[in-house]
């Protein structure tokens, strides 16, 4: 079964309180529990971290390659800033998808900027608690697709 990280970043924990006009009403709690239940539904397992703290999300990511087929993040202030975290993507080698709640292509100019995008296969941006929920579903699809092409014969070549 595969295995997933899903990793929320800073002040994400503030859910549900924190500028409701932006992020909604939802907490990280029904996040967590909707995408327990989503990952139930595509029969894959996932693990969850949220911390405030750029190192440590650094550490959890840059040892996640032996546990986890692939990453969903939502790096929160740090998609804007961190070249540690960017580096740490890519340098775990895992397939990794970047999700925000709000739009951040329609926010200030500087959210408007993805430092950790270019680390990933893909961004689902705007969706509220659904980014979080379409990018697991395209993340393990990625993933199976991956799977199987690397297990499918080699078609032989007629003579
Ligand atoms: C966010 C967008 C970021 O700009 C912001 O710093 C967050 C949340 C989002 O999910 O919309 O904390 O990642």
């Amino acid at each position: 079964m595969n295995k997933f990280l899903v990793v929320h970043g800073p002040n994400l924990q503030l859910l549900g309180e924190r500028e409701v006009s932006v992020y909604g009403k939802v907490t990280l709690a029904q996040i967590n529990h909707a995408l327990q239940k989503e990952a139930e539904a595509l029969g894959v397992t996932i693990e969850i971290l949220q911390s405030n703290h750029e190192g440590a999300l650094v550490d959890r990511i840059g040892n996640a390659r032996v546990e986890f087929d692939g990453i969903l993040i939502n790096p929160a202030a740090y998609t804007h800033t961190s070249v540690a975290i960017r580096d740490a993507l890519a340098a775990c080698g895992l397939p990794a998808v970047e999700v925000h709640l709000s739009n951040i292509y329609k926010r200030e100019d500087f959210r408007q900027h993805s430092m950790t995008a270019p680390a990933c296969i893909a961004q689902v941006t705007g969706f509220g608690k659904k980014s979080y929920l379409l990018g697991l579903r395209g993340l393990v699809s990625y993933v199976s697709k991956t799977i199987t092409a690397k297990k499918a014969p080699v078609a032989r070549k007629r003579k």
